[in-house]
C-alpha cells in the first residue's frame, strides 16, 4: 500500500498539497460549499473541521451541501461555530437539528436523488468550492472516491474550485468498487442502462479538470462507525411480520423466493428485517438501496445475498475492517454509485424495488410522517425514503405502535406532517401487526390499519374517531376539530392518552 504523495498519480498536482487550515482559509464568507459525505461515509475529515475551528475567531457563514449526513460530529461543530447559514439535503446531528428548529440555520430537506439534478438544472446557487474525499488521484486527474459517492460527481463537475482530501486510511484497493455515471442534462437525457442491481455502466473514478484543484489535503482518519442497535422485542416482531408477509406473497405466486431488489432504510428496524432473512428460505437476494449496513455484509457472508448496490457503506468498526480489509472477497458483491443514480425514481420502478423505511407516525388512511416531531420540529429529513417509497414495487413503512411507556401512539387520526401520501404507501407494519393496503379504498384502509397496527391502548379511541367521522361522511372521513387533538394532548400533558 502506498501513502502520501504516491497517491497523487498526476504529478503536476503534487505541488497543490496544503494543510487543512490553509484549505479552510480558501473558504470565504457567503460561499456555497459542496462536500462529499453520505451517512457518515467518505466525508470531509480535515477541511470542514478546520473551518469550524477557524470560525471560532472569524465570522464566516456558508451554504453547505453534501450527499447526506456527516460523521465525526462535523455537522454539530459547524453548527456550534455558527458557520452554517443554510444546509442541505439531510442531517442527523442533534446540535444542528436544534439550531434548525430554533430558526438559526435554514435547512432544505430534499429527496436525496434531487440535489444533483437541481444543481445541474441551475435551480440552486452554483457551488464555489467542492471538498471531496479520495483514496487517490489517478494519472488523468480523476478522483477515486472512498466509502461513498453521494453528490461528489456533480460537485466535481460543477464547482468552480475543488479541494481534495486524500485519506490514506482507506486502501487504494477501493479502485473498482464505484460505478461513476452521470445522466445527460435535459433535454438530451437518455435511458440509464441499468436493468439489474449488479450492472456497472460507468467509470471507476470521478472525472475532474485538474485546473480546478486549489488544494490537496492529507488525512488518515476512518469514517465514524455506525451505531448498531441490537434487535429488540419490537423490532424483532416487526421483522417477523414482514418476513411472514413475504412468505405469503411467495405462496400466492406474487413473488419468487428471490423476492425483488430490497431497499432498507438505516436503523435498527432495517437491520432486524435484514437479519431475519438469514434464517429464512429466501435466497439469491439482491439490494438496490442507498446505504449498506452491517446486515448487508452478514447476509453476503451467509450466502443469502448475492449483490448490493448503494451510494455508501456505513458500518460498525468491526464490519469496516472486515469489508475494507478483505476487498478481494467483497468487491464483486457490491457497488457504490452517485446518489442520483442509486436513488433514481425510474430505476427503482424498473427494478421493482421492495422499499422498507421507518415512519415517525402514520395515520389511519396510510399517510406517513418521516421527518417532523409534532408537525413542526425536524428530526433528520426525508433522505431517500421518498425516492424509494413513491416508485417502489412495494412500499413498506414500519414503526413501533406506541412508545415512551405508551404515552405516544404512532398510529394517529391525522398525521401532523406528510412526507409520503396514502397513494405511495402499500404496507404498514408495527410490532402489533401488518396492514396490507393494496387495493383498498380509504375506509377499508382505515379499518385495516386500526385492526392490525394500532396499539391496544389506543385502538378503541381510533375506532371511535373513525366511526364518528364516517357518520359525518366523506371519501376520507375526518373530524377536523379533533384530528390533531392527540398531538395537542401530548404537548399539554406528555401523553396522547385521554
Ligand atoms: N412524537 C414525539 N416524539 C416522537 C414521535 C412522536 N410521534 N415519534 C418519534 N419520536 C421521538 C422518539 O421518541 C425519539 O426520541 P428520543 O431519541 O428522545 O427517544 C426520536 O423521535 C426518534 O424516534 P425513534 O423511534 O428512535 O426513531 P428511529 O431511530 O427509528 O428513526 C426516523 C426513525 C423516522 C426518524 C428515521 O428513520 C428517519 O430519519 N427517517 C427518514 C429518512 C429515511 O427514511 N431514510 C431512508 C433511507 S436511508
Amino acid at each position: 500500500m502506498t501513502t502520501g504523495y504516491d497517491r497523487i498519480r498526476l504529478e503536476s498536482l503534487r505541488d497543490k498539497v496544503i494543510s487543512a487550515e490553509k484549505a479552510a482559509d480558501l473558504i470565504k464568507d457567503g460561499m456555497v460549499v459542496g462536500s462529499s459525505g453520505f451517512t457518515k461515509a467518505g466525508d470531509s475529515k480535515a477541511v470542514l473541521p478546520a473551518l469550524a475551528e477557524k470560525a471560532k475567531n472569524e465570522k464566516i457563514k456558508i451554504t453547505l451541501m453534501t450527499g447526506a449526513s456527516l460523521g465525526h460530529g462535523t455537522d454539530g461543530k459547524l453548527a456550534e461555530a455558527g458557520v452554517l447559514s443554510k444546509r442541505m439535503p439531510f442531517q442527523v446531528d442533534k446540535t444542528l437539528r436544534d439550531k434548525i428548529n430554533k430558526g438559526e440555520i435554514l435547512f432544505i430537506d430534499q429527496h436525496l436523488s434531487e440535489s444533483a439534478e437541481l444543481l445541474h438544472n441551475k435551480n440552486l446557487p452554483p457551488v464555489d468550492i467542492a471538498i471531496i474525499e479520495a483514496a487517490f488521484i489517478d494519472r488523468d486527474g480523476s478522483i477515486v472516491p472512498t466509502t461513498s459517492v453521494g453528490n461528489s460527481v456533480t460537485f466535481a463537475a460543477l464547482a468552480k474550485h475543488v479541494i481534495i482530501e486524500i485519506n490514506t486510511a482507506v486502501s487504494e484497493d477501493v479502485y473498482g468498487i464505484h460505478d461513476i455515471y452521470q445522466a445527460e442534462n435535459y433535454p438530451h437525457r437518455n435511458v440509464i442502462p441499468i436493468v439489474a442491481p449488479w450492472n456497472k455502466i460507468g467509470r471507476r473514478s470521478i472525472p475532474l479538470d485538474p485546473n480546478k484543484v486549489i488544494g490537496i489535503v492529507f488525512t488518515a482518519k476512518k469514517d465514524s462507525p455506525a451505531d448498531i442497535a441490537e434487535p429488540d422485542a419490537k423490532t424483532t416482531a416487526i421483522a417477523r411480520h414482514i418476513l411472514q408477509f413475504f412468505e405469503n406473497e411467495v405462496h400466492l405466486g406474487h413473488l419468487s423466493d428471490r423476492l425483488l431488489p430490497i431497499q432498507a432504510g438505516i436503523g435498527k428496524v432495517a437491520n432486524a428485517v435484514l437479519m431475519g432473512f438469514k434464517d429464512s428460505n429466501f435466497y439469491d437476494l439482491t439490494m438496490f438501496s442507498e446505504v449498506l449496513q452491517d446486515s448487508t455484509f452478514d447476509l453476503i457472508d451467509s450466502g443469502k445475498l448475492s449483490f448490493a448496490s448503494a451510494s455508501s457503506v456505513t458500518v460498525s468498526e468491526a464490519c469496516y475492517e472486515r469489508v475494507f480489509g478483505n476487498l478481494q472477497k467483497y468487491r464483486e458483491k457490491f457497488v457504490l454509485r452517485p446518489q442520483n443514480i442509486s436513488n433514481t425514481p425510474g430505476l427503482i420502478r424498473r427494478l421493482g424495488v421492495i422499499a422498507i423505511n421507518t415512519a415517525i407516525e402514520f395515520d389511519i388512511y396510510g399517510n406517513v410522517n418521516s421527518t417532523h416531531i409534532s408537525g413542526t420540529k425536524i428530526m433528520n429529513g426525508i433522505g431517500g425514503s421518498g425516492d424509494f417509497a413513491r416508485n417502489a414495487y412495494l412500499s413498506i413503512f414500519v414503526t413501533q405502535a406506541a412508545s415512551k411507556e405508551n404515552a405516544i401512539s404512532h398510529v394517529l387520526p391525522m398525521i401532523s406532517h406528510v412526507d409520503h401520501t396514502e397513494h405511495d404507501v402499500d404496507i404498514l407494519v408495527t410490532d402489533i401487526g401488518l396492514a396490507d393496503l393494496r387495493g383498498l379504498a380509504p375506509r377499508e384502509r382505515a379499518q385495516a390499519i386500526i385492526d392490525n397496527c394500532a396499539h391496544p391502548d389506543y385502538r378503541d379511541e381510533l375506532q371511535s374517531y373513525f366511526d364518528r367521522a364516517c357518520e359525518r361522511g366523506g371519501h376520507t372521513p375526518h373530524l377536523l376539530e379533533e384530528a390533531f387533538s392527540w398531538h395537542i394532548r401530548f404537548s399539554e400533558t406528555g401523553s396522547m392518552k385521554k
